[in-house]
């Protein structure tokens, strides 16, 4: 038996931080590879590092770095990536594809003897959840037309007949593209990964994480995280924003259950060379966060829609979870508890700034929101 050795990538952040904890309390030798991501980590190295983890301060693009971290470990829980809705284009390629690439190279040029590689995937690689016809059943719609959603249309239409589909839960066989730079990264990423294990003969799994959130999430990071932002927005006594109608659903998993997750990939051999939805199978309108948040706050502040949106978004994604239910898998914390525990760690944080506004000047001027050109209410 021995000590299991882990490698958490990005484990200051969110997910990798609870992974790195968890693997901590179940008994393994733990190291964390990260570069402190300034955007996410504005005021330096995290007091949440958990000092029993090796912690390295560096960077996954750097080849000799990731060779270090590499060293005696059995299983890499890769979870650094540059995330949101960034507008840097080559370097979501950099960090997340070649990054990833790059450790896939020194692991079989040195023969190292990793013996599991879970990759942190996302909903994101699917370009619209799954929908149903009232003609044609189970249709998986492509990304909706950016002139539909500067008409103010929101809905999904049926690729067949066009009519209007209802949300159903995505399963992993739907599609995969990448309609965002983020999207199409976390598709080289787990493709990478997985292919690479099958020719190569390591175990791997692609854990497609639903919307995370949960104490730690970057208050900072104002491209991610709708939790955060809303509870940000709220404490500054400022509307949370939906884009769109504001009812478009997200399947929200707590940051506890998907650092379970991972554990589960790890120890259990059913997940091995597979893309899973790690997700609550339940999708929840944007703008009843916003209204679940302002209640547990006690701060009465109603959401705003501004006819606004961001291209590329889907409408509507619920992770279809049978095959990491099959596995054992089932989330703990459900969406009110899980937001009464984010309140309480985001109240015990000082300076809790609105980076929101701020961050919106720099999407709308990128074109990365934009507005309906008629607003048809
Ligand atoms: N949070 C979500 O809702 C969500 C959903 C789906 C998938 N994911 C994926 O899960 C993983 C973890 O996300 P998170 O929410 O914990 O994000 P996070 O930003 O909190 O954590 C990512 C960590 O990676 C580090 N990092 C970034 N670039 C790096 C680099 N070049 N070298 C080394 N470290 C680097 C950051 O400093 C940070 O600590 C990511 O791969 C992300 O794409 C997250
Ligand atoms: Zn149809």
């Amino acid at each position: 038996m021995g000590d299991k050795r882990a490698l958490v990538t990005g484990g200051a952040g969110l997910i990798g931080s609870h992974v790195v904890d968890l693997l901590v309390r179940e008994g393994w030798k733990v190291r964390i590879l990260d570069n402190l991501e300034p955007n996410t980590h504005k005021r330096g190295k995290p007091a949440w590092i958990n000092e029993r983890a090796e912690f390295i301060q560096g960077d996954i693009r750097d080849r000799a770095t990731v060779a270090a971290a590499l060293d005696k470990i059995d299983i890499v829980f890769h979870q650094a990536a540059y995330g949101g809705y960034m507008p840097e284009i080559a370097k979501y390629v950099h960090v997340n594809s070649l990054g990833t690439a790059q450790m896939l190279e020194v692991i079989r040029e040195k023969n190292l003897p990793v013996k599991k590689i879970i990759v942190a995937s996302s909903q994101a690689v699917y370009s619209e959840g799954a929908g149903e016809c009232p003609k044609h059943g189970l249709v998986f719609p492509p990304v909706r037309p950016i002139e539909q959603l500067r008409r103010g249309d929101w809905q999904v239409h049926c690729p067949i007949c066009g009519e209007i589909t209802k949300s159903v839960p995505t399963p992993e066989n739907a599609p995969v593209g990448g309609e965002t730079v983020y999207g199409l990264t976390k598709v080289d990423q787990e493709k990478l990964v997985l292919l690479w294990g099958k020719q190569i003969g390591i175990p791997t799994v692609a854990l497609r994480y639903s919307c995370t959130y949960g104490p730690r999430q970057s208050m900072f990071n104002p491209y991610t995280g709708v939790i955060a932002i809303f509870c940000t927005r709220l404490l500054n006594n400022l509307p949370p924003i939906l884009y769109e109608d504001g009812e478009q659903t997200r399947d929200f998993s707590f940051v506890e259950d998907i650092a379970r997750a991972n554990l589960l990939a790890a120890e259990s051999d059913k997940l091995d060379g597979f893309a899973v939805n790690v997700g609550s199978g339940r999708g929840v309108p944007i703008r009843e966060i916003a209204e679940t948040i302002s209640d547990a706050l006690k701060i009465d502040i109603a959401p705003e829609a501004r006819g606004e949106f961001r291209p590329g978004e889907m409408r509507h994604l619920t992770s279809d979870t049978t095959r990491t239910a099959a596995a054992g898998y089932k989330p703990h914390v459900d969406l009110s508890e899980g937001i009464a525990r984010y309140i309480d760690w985001i109240k015990a944080q000082s300076d809790v700034r609105d980076y929101f506004s701020e961050a919106e000047k720099i999407l709308k001027s990128k074109g990365i929101v934009h507005r309906v050109e008629v607003v048809n209410d």
